[in-house]
């Protein structure tokens, strides 16, 4: 994707109040379930836009942005925000090991080509007791939200951001993607088996996203 394709997505994102609410749930745990004085050092994976890292900005100050794309990248050197933003990827990870005490992913995880190696790479560079979350969209478990959802996924989504982003195909590729991809302890067992504990997931509106928690 090049750059003004993130710039594109930028906008639909920060006016569309799905994305924008959907995000908060990531700040709300941490806020309310998280020692906020154990946190010192936070890495959002696969950082994209930095919407996660807009949000992380009003309460913390050492925050790393890191993504395999470089647009993304550049995209997000160029917001001018004060975080450190690295190009890396899972399956070339230069960062050390025990360095964050949190880790964030946010609708990223279903893009993760390898996501063993990606939640054990996590695991690697988090700190002892450090703690992982992941937002991530989910398959809706009440059977009238369902078909509403369905169709405004299926339906409307990919018309708003095709006329938004002029890129159809990504809105598209959300909703399957989000049908293939492990759904609640299914997840969890990918958690496990890459050594994280503690690990549990909550569902938000239906399911239609799910924070997972797990701890190093
Ligand atoms: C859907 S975007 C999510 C962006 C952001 N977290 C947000 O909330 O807006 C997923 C991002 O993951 C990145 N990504 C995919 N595979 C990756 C990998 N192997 N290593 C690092 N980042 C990766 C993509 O480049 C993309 O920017």
């Amino acid at each position: 994707m090049d750059e003004e394709l993130y710039y594109k997505f930028y906008k639909v994102e920060t006016i569309h109040w799905w994305f924008s609410a959907r995000r908060e749930i990531i700040l709300d745990f941490i806020i309310n379930y998280i020692k906020l004085d154990k946190i010192s050092k936070i890495l959002d994976y696969g950082c994209g836009t930095g919407g996660i890292i807009d949000i992380l900005n009003k309460y913390f100050n050492n925050i790393y942005g890191t993504d395999n794309s470089k647009s993304a990248i550049d995209f997000c050197r160029k917001r001018n925000l004060f975080n450190t933003f690295l190009l890396n990827d899972f399956n070339n990870n230069q960062i050390f090991n025990n360095y964050f005490d949190l880790i964030t992913i946010a609708y990223g995880v279903r893009n993760f080509e390898n996501i063993n190696k990606a939640m054990s790479e996590c695991y690697r560079v988090l700190k002892d007791n450090g703690i992982i979350a992941i937002l991530e969209f989910g398959k809706v478990n009440n059977k009238f939200l369902k078909l509403f959802f369905n169709f405004y996924f299926t339906k409307i989504l990919p018309y708003l951001g095709a006329f938004f982003s002029k890129n159809k195909n990504a809105y598209i590729y959300l909703p399957e993607s989000v049908m293939t991809f492990p759904n609640g302890n299914d997840f969890i067992s990918i958690l496990q088996k890459n050594g994280f504990k503690n690990c549990y997931f909550k569902n938000f509106s239906a399911g239609i996203s799910l924070l997972y928690v797990g701890f190093k």
